[in-house]
C-alpha cells in the first residue's frame, strides 16, 4: 500500500485491499465472500443495466483519538436500504447481513482508514443490484450486494465553509410519488444535468422544489435542506427527498441544545427568513449555505451574510462530528465501535 496524504483527500474513488459480496439465488442469500477485484461479470440483460433496478447506500467510518473505529448509524443506514428494496421490488438485505458485511469490509481495510487527526473518513458504500437477465421490464430473481470502501475528505468545496446553491426549475430529480424517497441510481441519473448546469454557474450544488407545485424547496442534488431561525430548526416534509439519516440525527441534537424542531413544506420565499441554513448527509456532513440564488425568478436568498458559517450549524457540526469520532458519548447508539 503507498503512502496516502490523507490531508488531501478529495470526495473520489480511491482503490481498497478488498471488497465483500453477497449472491441472492433460489430465494436465499449465500456466504459473503470477500475480493480483491474491482469489477463484476454480470449478465448484459441485467436488471440492474436496463430498468435501473439498483439501490445504494452511503454511511462512513471513523477512526477516534482513542484508535478505536466507530461506523455511524450502520442500523439505520440497513434499515433504510430495506424500505428502498420494498420501493423497487429487491430482496431485503437482513441488518445482521448488512452488519456482518459492513464490519467485515472495515476491518479487511483497516489501513485506509484515516487518521484522526486528518479530519477525513471512511465511506462505506453498499450496493444492491438485479443481476439476473430480463428483457420485460420485470424484477430479477438473482441479486448482488456488493460493499466497497474508499477513504474520502469533504463533498463540498472547502469542507466546512459557505458555499452557493441555485433552485434549478427546468429540472425535477423526483416526482411527489415517485422514487425520491428511496436511494437508487435513477434519482441521481435525473440530477445530473441539473447538477452539471449547477457546476457551470459556479455553484456548490443544485436545488429542486417540489416537482407537483414548483413552490416548496425539497432538496439539493445529495443532501437535504435545513434552515434555522427563532431557535427553530426547520427541514422539509416532503414524500420527494431521501430521509436523511444525517438530518434525522441533527433533529435529535437540535432538540438537545433546546431547539424546536419543525419538519414542514418551507416555500421557497422562506428562504429569506432563515438566519442560517446548510445542506446535511453523510457525505455533506453539514454544509453551510451562504446563498441560493433562483435565477429564473431573478431573486437571491443571501443566508450567510457574513459570508461565515453560522453559530448553530457550527455547534451542530461539532457536536455530530464529536459523536462519529468518539470524542463524545453516543448516548443514543448511534454508533459501532470496532477495536481494530
Ligand atoms: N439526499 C440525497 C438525495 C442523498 O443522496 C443523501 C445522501 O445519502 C442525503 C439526502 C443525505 O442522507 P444521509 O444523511 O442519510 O446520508
Ligand atoms: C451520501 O451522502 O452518502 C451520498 O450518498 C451522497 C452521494 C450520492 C455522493
Amino acid at each position: 500500500m503507498k503512502a496516502i496524504d490523507w490531508s488531501n483527500v478529495g470526495f473520489g474513488y480511491m482503490k481498497t485491499d478488498y471488497n465483500v459480496r453477497c449472491r441472492y439465488s433460489n430465494g436465499k442469500w449465500g456466504e459473503i465472500e470477500v475480493s480483491s477485484e474491482e469489477t463484476l461479470n454480470i449478465h448484459m440483460a441485467a436488471t440492474c443495466l436496463h430498468y435501473g433496478q439498483e439501490a445504494f447506500e452511503g454511511l462512513k467510518a471513523f477512526r477516534g483519538k482513542d484508535g478505536k473505529v466507530r461506523i455511524f448509524r450502520l442500523e439505520a443506514n440497513a434499515e433504510r436500504l430495506q424500505n428502498t428494496c420494498e420501493g423497487i421490488l429487491m430482496p431485503k438485505v437482513s441488518v445482521e447481513l448488512f452488519r456482518q458485511m459492513v464490519t467485515k469490509v472495515v476491518e479487511l481495510n483497516k489501513d485506509y482508514i484515516p487518521p484522526y487527526e486528518s479530519g477525513a473518513s471512511l465511506y462505506i458504500r453498499p450496493l444492491l443490484i438485479g443481476i439476473s437477465a430480463q428483457v420485460g421490464v420485470h424484477p430479477a430473481n438473482e441479486y448482488m450486494f456488493v460493499i466497497f470502501v474508499t477513504p474520502v475528505g469533504p463533498y463540498f468545496k472547502g469542507g466546512f465553509s459557505t458555499n452557493p446553491y441555485v433552485i434549478i426549475r427546468e429540472y425535477d430529480r423526483s416526482a411527489p410519488l415517485g422514487t425520491g424517497r428511496y436511494k437508487v441510481g435513477g434519482n441521481y441519473a435525473a440530477s445530473l444535468k441539473a447538477n452539471q448546469l449547477a457546476h457551470e454557474k459556479g455553484y456548490s450544488c443544485e436545488f429542486y422544489l417540489d416537482a407537483k407545485e414548483k413552490k416548496y424547496i425539497d432538496e439539493c442534488g445529495a443532501a437535504n435542506f435545513i434552515g434555522i431561525k427563532d431557535n427553530t430548526y426547520v427541514t422539509p416534509l416532503s414524500t420527494s427527498i431521501l430521509p436523511s439519516i444525517t438530518n434525522r440525527s441533527l433533529q435529535q441534537l437540535a432538540k438537545d441544545m433546546g431547539m424546536k424542531v419543525e419538519q414542514r413544506a418551507i416555500p421557497e420565499e422562506e428562504l429569506a427568513t432563515f438566519e442560517e441554513a446548510g445542506a446535511c448527509g453523510t457525505a455533506a456532513v453539514i454544509s453551510p449555505i451562504e446563498r441560493i440564488d433562483d435565477l429564473e425568478r431573478g431573486t437571491s436568498y443571501v443566508i450567510a451574510k457574513d459570508g461565515k458559517p453560522g453559530p448553530v450549524c457550527t455547534k451542530l457540526y461539532n457536536k455530530l462530528r464529536a459523536i462519529q469520532y468518539g470524542d463524545d458519548p453516543d448516548t443514543y447508539g448511534w454508533v459501532t465501535v470496532l477495536d481494530i
